[in-house]
């Protein structure tokens, strides 16, 4: 498998501080995969893609982008990548087009195939209608879509994205969510995020290492991080002076919980088995008042590592 970034022992400190804001990070991204880095505020995550686009200078520690080392071939990761910064950073006196336009010629791309890409783009994230407009008339959620369609347009093998949905609202986030996805699959491009958004990176990655003071401390599919935590919970509400105990001999659930007027059922895959329980809920005459179901998410992996939440 072709990896496009590969980072070794990658160690930043900034002056003045008495700690690493990026601590020994090791990680790849295989060619193709939408990847994030996952954690709080201060976390490193930024540092970690200042790095990684040539920005900053790692303290010590390697790192390559599409084959090529940080370092010692900046200008040919520039090449080979985009990048989307948190700040903004359109011209907001131009139009949407003229921005891109702009864009495309420092990458040297030549008058027809910019024309074409522009076109492209604009369409990928619905803004065909938008582009005569200047930039300062448009939403929060069009300027988030415009710079995506800018990180792209010179065909980058990696797009660096640092919190893409930052400030939105949770429609626009979706909709970049998807647009994001959309980008990935047409064009195939490895995109790496940074995030402290646990659903975004649940819902868009391939993979994701969640980040905690400068280290990666869980890297893996947000199914596997969720599987760390183990089952499904499933709480039952009843008037619990019935016979609970049918639950107990389900042969599916692995822990068994009375209290107050719950029972709680621990088992996998819990969305599958929830017919069955009610089935013998019925068989047993009993009442059940409400069901529901709790999945792990990864804010549960990330206090599992470090005893605290991410939004803090
Ligand atoms: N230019 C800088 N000089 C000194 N410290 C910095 C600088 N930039 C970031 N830091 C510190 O490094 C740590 C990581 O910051 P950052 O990479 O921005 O984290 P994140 O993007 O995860 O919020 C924080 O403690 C932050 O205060
Ligand atoms: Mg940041």
């Amino acid at each position: 498998m072709m990896m496009a970034i590969e980072v070794r022992d990658l160690t930043k400190r900034y002056k003045g501080n008495g700690f690493a804001a990026v601590d020994h990070i090791s990680f790849n991204v295989e060619s193709g995969e939408i990847f994030a880095l996952l954690g709080p505020n201060g976390a490193g995550k930024t540092t970690a893609i200042k790095i990684l686009t040539t920005l900053l200078k790692p303290t010590s520690g390697t790192a390559k982008v599409a084959g090529f080392d940080v370092g010692k071939d900046k200008d040919s990761v520039r090449k080979s990548i985009g990048i989307v910064f948190q700040e903004p950073s359109l011209d907001w006196r131009l139009t949407g087009r003229e921005n891109l336009d702009f864009h495309a010629r420092i990458y040297g791309i030549g008058r027809k195939e910019r024309e074409k890409r522009i076109e492209e783009v604009l369409k990928l994230v619905e803004l065909e209608d938008k582009a005569d407009v200047a930039v300062d008339k448009y939403s929060g959620g069009m300027k988030r879509r415009l710079e995506l369609a800018r990180g792209f347009i010179h065909n980058p093998k990696v797009l660096f994205l640092d919190e893409p949905t930052l400030g939105l609202d949770t429609h626009t986030r979706r909709r970049i969510w998807d647009y994001i996805r959309e980008l990935n699959d047409s064009e195939g491009a490895t995109i790496v995020l940074t995030t402290h958004h646990m659903e975004e990176a649940d819902y868009l990655c391939d993979r994701v290492g969640i980040m905690d003071q400068g280290k990666i401390i869980a890297l893996d599919t947000p199914t596997n991080l969720k599987d760390l935590i183990g089952s499904d919970v499933v709480s039952l509400e009843m008037n619990t002076t019935y016979n609970v105990e049918v639950f107990k001999k389900l042969d599916f659930v692995t822990e068994f919980r009375k209290h107050d007027n719950f029972v709680t059922l621990k088992m996998e895959r819990g969305d599958l088995r929830i017919p069955a329980i009610m089935e013998v809920a019925k068989l047993a005459g009993i009442e059940i008042k409400s069901v529901n179901l709790r999945k792990p998410s990864l804010e549960d992996v990330f206090l599992h590592f470090t005893g605290r939440r991410i939004r803090e």
